[in-house]
């Protein structure tokens, strides 16, 4: 038996990871804020013989995202796998400047809110002394980006590099993920060219592979960890012309 938590399961990279793990004999815990899309992920886990939980709430509430893990936990006596996966970008500025709340919102969702979930399964993983604790950065955590984006994702990594050192162990792994760009919600409204774009599924499916093989740090397509070490060797007027004309994954 399998016990998988994901958040921001109702689209993207979340539902397609729902779908990827789904199967008989494992059981799905599924948060994000809209319903009727969380019930059709999870209708579609159910068909491949998942057991699934739906939890409607928002990461940004402490409390009800502590009640939604302990509701879990109490259904599926333990957990196996808790994917930090809820996110969301920057969007556009207004004439290059954001609101002060616009970027404080980014930090919530994408920093505190992977602290909200994995603190809360940590108690248990570690009274287990085995899981598998996921979150998902992103390339764009090694190369600054206008906003707040990039920044709450090398911030997803320290803490996850924090947390790995602390409690991680064979049994218990700490892997955090930096996709490239990947087909979603989040992409759709992208109007740049996206290089090297990866369907949801493919991403879901490199995303497992890399959770099973306990990987630290995972970074995918192949083809950004060259990419992200020679753009590191760049001068800062070059990187600064780059970044003002693509804007994000
Ligand atoms: N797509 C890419 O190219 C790419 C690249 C690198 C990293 N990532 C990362 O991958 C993760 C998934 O993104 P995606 O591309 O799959 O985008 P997406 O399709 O927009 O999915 C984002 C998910 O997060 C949920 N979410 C957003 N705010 C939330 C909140 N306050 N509380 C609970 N759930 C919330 C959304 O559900 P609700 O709206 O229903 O709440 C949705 O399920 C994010 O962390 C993103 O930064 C994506």
């Amino acid at each position: 038996m399998q016990r998988i938590f994901i958040s921001g399961a109702s689209s993207g990279l979340g539902a397609a990871l729902a779908q990827e793990y789904a199967a008989e004999g494992v059981i799905l815990g599924l948060l994000a804020r809209r319903k009727n899309r969380l019930s059709e992920v999870a209708a579609a886990c159910r068909k491949q013989g998942a057991i699934v939980y739906i939890y409607v709430a928002d990461i940004t509430d402490t409390d009800k995202t502590e009640k939604c893990v302990q509701d879990f936990l109490r259904h599926a006596k333990g957990i196996d796998t808790v994917i930090a996966n809820a996110g969301i970008s920057t969007g556009s500025s207004k004439g290059g400047m954001y609101d002060t709340r616009t970027l404080l919102n980014v930090i919530d969702v994408n920093v505190s809110g992977v602290i909200r979930l994995v603190n809360s399964f940590l108690p248990t993983v570690i009274e287990q002394k085995y899981g598998r604790v996921v979150a998902i950065s992103s390339v764009a955590a090694f190369f600054p980006l206008p906003g707040a984006y990039s920044a709450s994702k090398i911030a997803v990594k320290s803490l996850m590099d924090s947390w790995r050192r602390q409690y991680g162990t064979r049994d218990l792994t700490f892997t955090t993920l930096y996709p490239g760009f990947v087909e979603s919600e989040m992409t759709a409204g992208n109007s740049f060219k996206m290089p090297f774009i990866i369907p949801a599924s493919q991403a879901a499916h490199l995303m497992k592979t890399a959770i099973e093989k306990r990987r630290s740090n995972y970074m995918f397509p192949f083809i950004w960890r060259p990419l992200m070490l020679a753009l590191q060797l760049l001068p800062e007027s070059l990187l600064a012309k780059l970044i003002t004309r693509r804007k994000k994954p």
